[in-house]
């Protein structure tokens, strides 16, 4: 109808100013409502976000259209779950290698933009050392509560310490299909990178250097401490394999006192806060990547005490006992 009336009005020559000035008007509202009847999108808010790198860019037509994706929300002064959770998200970025970016993309949101300028990202990536394919992003707070609630995770800056939280806060997705899986970050990252890598990437090539992301690691029969380790710590610690995001841990009861340790893996953060001056060259020595307070139990630190001696025996280091309490 709209467009009907617009080829009347070009048609009476020679056009009065005002004319021209209402055709632009009726065409441009012509052309909006097509687009918005059209729009492919319109699931989507069209939102717009800077980087990490400072770059502008459109929700819809920059970082989900035709791609593979998984979103999921943090805010870089988080201090346990956000730090972990993205830990975890690294190993699915590393298992994925060079397809995160070519047709796999990963994205964290700010769920604090007054504080997650993109400096404060950038700062939080490079101490994940993350790279090319995974972007952190801030917009306006309330586009991101509009994102938040396309995805059904909306969440209060103030809940997100708490982990129990996190067991709705990833979704991956391919725009192009339609599917949309909910997953939490603590997965295993194996299962993780091939719900992305194969489930959603139907039809798209492998990377060839792989074998199998399906060959999703078992845990049979692992000891409580060897659990846990795997479970918690392993994102961001290697035994004996080189750096991690966090100092390799072989040796490590060897070269700590146990007490030192015991404390140091049930509240790394107050002893940060204490000024504790082994605690605080280390922080600073791994980029101020605070290691999170896990919030385990004290059994929980003792299994895994009980592991990372039994690991450090096997290797010929001696761990060193627990210090004597000084009695004066
Ligand atoms: C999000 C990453 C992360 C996770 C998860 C994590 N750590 Fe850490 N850890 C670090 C970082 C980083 C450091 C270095 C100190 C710092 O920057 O806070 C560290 C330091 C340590 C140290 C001291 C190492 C040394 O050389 O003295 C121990 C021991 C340790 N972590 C044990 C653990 C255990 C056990 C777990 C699992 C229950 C764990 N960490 C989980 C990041 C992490």
């Amino acid at each position: 109808m709209l467009e009907r009336f617009h080829i009347r009005f070009q048609m009476a020559r020679p056009a009065p100013r005002v004319l021209t000035a209402l055709v632009l008007v009726l065409t441009l509202i012509g052309v909006a409502a097509s687009a918005g009847a059209r729009a492919p999108h319109r699931r989507f808010p069209e939102i717009e976000l800077t980087t990490h790198e400072g770059k502008r860019v459109r929700f819809y037509e920059d970082l989900i259209q035709d791609k593979v994706v998984s979103i999921n929300f943090i805010f870089t002064r988080c201090s346990d779950s956000c730090p972990a959770e993205t830990a975890k998200l690294k190993e699915v970025y590393e298992r994925l290698g060079d397809r995160v970016g070519r047709d796999i993309f990963m994205y964290s949101i700010s769920i604090d933009p007054e504080h997650d300028t993109p400096e404060a990202l950038k700062k939080f990536a490079d101490k994940f050392q993350t790279g090319p394919g995974w972007l952190f992003l801030r917009a306006e707070e309330e586009d991101v509560k509009r994102l938040e609630e396309r995805f059904g995770l909306d969440l209060d800056a103030d809940e997100y310490d708490d982990p129990e939280d996190h067991n709705i806060s990833l979704v991956m997705g391919n725009e192009r299909t339609g599917q949309w899986i909910k997953r939490s970050p603590f997965d295993n990252p194996g299962a993780l990178a091939s719900i992305l890598g194969y489930r959603l990437s139907d039809g798209m090539v492998a990377r060839s250097d792989v074998k199998s992301y399906s060959e999703v690691p078992e845990a049979p029969q692992l000891s409580e401490g060897a659990f846990l380790f795997r479970t918690r710590c392993e994102s961001c610690h290697t035994l004996g394999g080189g750096e991690g995001l966090g100092p390799d841990l072989i040796g490590v009861t060897a070269r700590r006192e146990r007490n030192w340790l015991a404390r140091w893996i049930r509240e790394p953060d107050k002893m940060i806060e204490e000024g504790d001056p082994q605690a605080l060259a280390l922080y600073v020595q791994y980029r101020e990547l605070a290691m999170p307070n896990l919030r385990l139990e004290q059994t929980e630190v003792d299994a895994l005490l009980g592991f990372l001696m039994e690991q450090d025996r096997a290797r010929g280091f001696v761990p060193v006992p627990a210090r004597q309490a000084r009695r004066d």
